[in-house]
């Protein structure tokens, strides 16, 4: 998963939240995406969405998706997740000797880059694919600047931007450079295009490896890729963070005291497992087998035999609110319940929930079941059946 939140954006969610949700006051607010208003320059012209291909990186189960986007001039490919919990642009570059096992952009070879000069560190919350942090192993040394970023063929000069210089091996498996943020507020190239005029929403088709054609529509949604009507709720947050308020869970249709607390989830396409409190957690697996059990050799984590997974319904329906104010379900299907093996112990596989106090978060495990929209004008998530 490599939760693509850093320190700095991770503690603005845990501030975040610490404030109770205020109740969803139902609103009407046309479907229709926000038009660039034509007034002051009648020459210009409103951009058109572009669907980017994604693929998908596939370790026993689906965890992960990234595209191509060009950086440079003349242009450089760099692949990157799009990752909508967080809110920048970093990715490997010719600066970094441990980054060899992936595509680094070369900063010499573009003409349009300017150096920042201004270096940092960032340490990641939770690991590549399903793996544990243990301490700092998840950690970035970067490099600011800016250049040009085209994606999908859309482009725009002068886009802040980090080169990574120094990683830690942990992100060897990786097969993409980097991470796009793509957070709830604007930031970067989106941020330029929408001031040319492209809508400010984006849809992504997260599919599982057997379903394919997986894609992200910048300034727009797919409606090929789905059935039926979008439903939308509104943002939760008022910062950068997707989320929504929750009044329920249920597990197997079952729900108690714990799992009726409202609550307020983050939605972080970068992740793969979800996250919930102790409590939360414990609740919820106490619904499917009182033998999912901590596994300590990874902090968070819980696991059972492997045998037993396919016995095992683990049917998470998540409730959420409407903007029309009536209740909808996002539902996690038990096919998600394992996300493989142990490195400790190869017969004892890990299961889809991490207990992390302070943090509640579903990612790719939820979305892939959806069609979802991201709507940042409007601050609010759409989400159709596929
Ligand atoms: C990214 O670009 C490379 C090189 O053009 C291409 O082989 C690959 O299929 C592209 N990946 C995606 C997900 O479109
Ligand atoms: C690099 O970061 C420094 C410090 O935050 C900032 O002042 C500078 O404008 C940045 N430069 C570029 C090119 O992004
Ligand atoms: C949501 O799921 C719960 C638990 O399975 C169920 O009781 C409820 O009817 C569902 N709500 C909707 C709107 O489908
Ligand atoms: C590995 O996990 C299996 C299944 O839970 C368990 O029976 C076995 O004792 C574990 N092995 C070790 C060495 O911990």
């Amino acid at each position: 998963m490599k939760a693509m939140f850093r320190a700095p954006f991770f503690c603005t969610l845990v501030l975040s939240l610490l404030t109770r949700a205020e109740d969803i006051v139902p609103q009407t607010i046309t479907l229709s995406s926000r038009v660039a208003p034509a007034g002051k320059s009648l020459k210009r012209r409103a951009l058109s969405p572009e669907n980017i291909p994604l693929a998908d990186f596939f370790k026993g189960t689906d965890l992960q998706w990234f595209g191509n986007i060009t950086v440079g001039t003349p242009p450089q490919d760099v692949t990157v997740v799009f990752d909508t919990g967080s809110s920048t642009l970093e990715f490997a570059s010719t600066l970094c000797s441990t980054c060899a096992s992936q595509i680094q952009f070369d900063p010499d070879q573009s003409k349009t880059f300017v150096n920042g000069g201004h270096t940092s560190t960032i340490t990641f919350g939770t690991g590549v694919g399903v793996d544990p942090v243990i301490g700092d192993n998840y950690q970035l040394q970067l490099l600011n600047g800016t250049d040009t970023v085209s994606v999908g063929g859309l482009s725009s000069p002068n886009v802040p931007l980090f080169l990574i210089t120094e990683q830690t091996p942990t992100f060897d498996i990786d097969p993409f450079s980097g991470i796009q943020g793509m957070s709830a507020r604007a930031q970067g190239f989106f941020a330029a295009l929408i001031a040319r005029g492209l809508p400010s929403l984006f849809g992504l088709f997260l599919t599982p490896l057997a379903v394919g054609n997986a894609e992200l529509t910048i300034g727009g949604f797919d409606q090929s890729k789905f059935s039926g009507d979008l439903t939308f709720a509104s943002q939760a947050g008022h910062g950068a963070t997707w989320e929504l308020a929750s009044p329920s869970i249920a597990v197997n249709g079952k729900t108690n005291s714990v799992l009726k607390t409202k609550r307020t989830i983050i939605f972080d396409s970068g992740t793969s497992n979800v996250l919930f409190d102790t409590d939360t957690a414990n609740a919820m697996y106490a619904f499917i087998s009182p033998e999912i059990q901590p596994n300590p050799a990874e902090p968070g984590t819980y696991g059972i035999a492997c045998d037993l997974i396919p016995t095992l319904p683990a049917v998470i329906d998540i409730t959420f609110t409407s903007q029309q104010g009536k209740p909808f379900n996002l539902t996690i299907p038990s096919t998600e319940l394992s996300v493989g093996p142990f490195a400790n112990n190869a017969s004892l596989c890990q299961t889809l929930i991490n207990a992390f106090d302070g943090l509640e978060l579903v990612g790719g495990s939820l979305l892939k079941h959806y069609y979802s929209v991201w709507d940042v004008g409007n601050q609010r998530l759409g989400f159709a059946a596929v």
